[in-house]
């Protein structure tokens, strides 16, 4: 054989065996996943799945823009209520914004709301078909690279790589990936690419989302159950914890404030809504100070927007993404009418209101149990 040939020959073979050993890696995964894998509420199980039931497309899309930056754990109950208030695409676009705001209150990164009631908009206005493809479901509003991919696998089973945090820390100890996980990346989108079954490509991705949540966990991994144990090189160095290789961690910078709590003699409490733009955009608070990042913050009375008999009512903390926030928590008793701005809301109406989770602490910190599910 000539030696062009002869190196042809050689990439060929190995282009094979990497094919094959890629190929026993997906079945070992899905035979896993059939025994093992999680129940979750937006989810078919493997059995209906391979009896020819079909995912709701709404439910998957729905379960996956709540996912995004938020916990399996967080999520369920956050799912079962929307999908009890809004069973298809068409009826939450029927909904008005507000009550989506509401529902989704505790949930976080508010803007994913917003984007989830423009997206279930279009796509109801367009006859409430979810496209089918990666591309097309990419255009909607709120679906990202992450998101069309896990739709288009999970909900019409396309051979999409689903690559989240837990398929980053399977794929960097599997193949002991060493460089920095921000530029892994590519690398790992190819070991992905290459492991995708044609058959179960959905199954895959949530196989692969099942075993690092529940098997190659961060901290402590079960490696010894681990259906892929034999495939593993990071399993030989005795350290898998070790990938993927990050950078420490940069503390956040702390900010400061004041929050004030003014309670009616009906139990009634003092709201306002925050501007559209912006964190928490949207959404309802207790008036505030602003959060300043000097260690002083305005956190006396003084900084109060109207005056009253306000009384300490203790401190809290809340972690955002980019910073940490303190809060000291005011609470007076006022009566009358709202001032501008801000508005009344009925003792009985507190637990539906838009809240973000800080808020929410601030009032409890004043008033417990003001927030929490009252029967009117
Ligand atoms: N995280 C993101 N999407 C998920 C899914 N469909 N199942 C479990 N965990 C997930």
């Amino acid at each position: 054989m000539a030696p062009a040939d002869q190196t042809r020959k050689a990439q060929n073979d190995k282009a094979n065996s990497d094919k094959a050993a890629s190929d026993d890696i997906a079945s070992r995964l899905l035979d896993w996943y059939d025994a093992h894998h999680r129940e979750l509420p937006w989810r078919i199980t493997p059995r209906e799945h391979a009896s020819g039931v079909r995912p709701d497309p709404y439910r998957i899309w729905l379960s996956e823009v709540m996912l995004q930056q938020t916990t399996v754990e967080a999520v369920k109950s956050y799912f079962r209520a929307f999908v009890e208030k809004w069973p298809d695409v068409e009826a939450l676009a029927a909904a008005p914004t507000e009550d989506v705001m509401k529902a989704w209150a505790g949930l976080g990164y508010y803007s994913r709301a917003r984007n989830l009631k423009a997206c279930a908009d279009l796509v109801a206005a367009r006859g409430g078909r979810f496209p089918d493809t990666e591309a097309a479901l990419k255009d909607l509003p709120g679906i990202g690279a992450y998101t069309s991919a896990a739709i288009a696998a999970i909900a019409f089973d396309r051979p999409a790589a689903v690559v989240d945090g837990n398929v980053e820390r399977v794929v960097t100890r599997l193949f002991s990936i060493a460089t920095l996980l921000t530029e892994a990346k590519p690398e790992i989108r190819n070991h992905v690419e290459r492991m995708v079954p044609s058959r179960r490509p959905g199954d895959f991705a949530q196989a692969m989302m099942d075993l690092g949540a529940t098997i190659c966990t961060p901290r402590r991994p079960r490696c010894m159950l681990c259906p892929l144990r034999q495939d593993c090189s990071a399993i030989l160095s005795g350290d898998p914890e070790r990938f993927p290789v990050r950078l420490p961690k940069a503390d956040k910078p702390q900010r400061r404030g004041a929050a004030f709590v003014a309670e009616r003699d009906d139990g009634a409490i003092l709201l306002r809504k925050r501007p559209e733009k912006g964190l928490l955009g949207g959404m309802t608070e207790v008036p505030t100070t602003a959060w300043t990042a000097r260690v002083d913050g305005a956190s006396t009375q003084a900084a109060a927007p109207f005056s009253a008999n306000w009384r300490r009512a203790g401190t809290i903390t809340h972690v955002f993404t980019h910073f940490a926030l303190e809060l000291e928590v005011f609470h007076a008793h006022i009566e009358g009418n709202a001032p501008a701005g801000h508005f009344w809301s009925p003792a009985p109406e507190i637990s539906g209101e838009a809240l973000p989770t800080v808020m929410k602490k601030a009032i409890e910190a004043a008033i417990p149990g003001a927030t929490k599910a009252r029967r009117v």
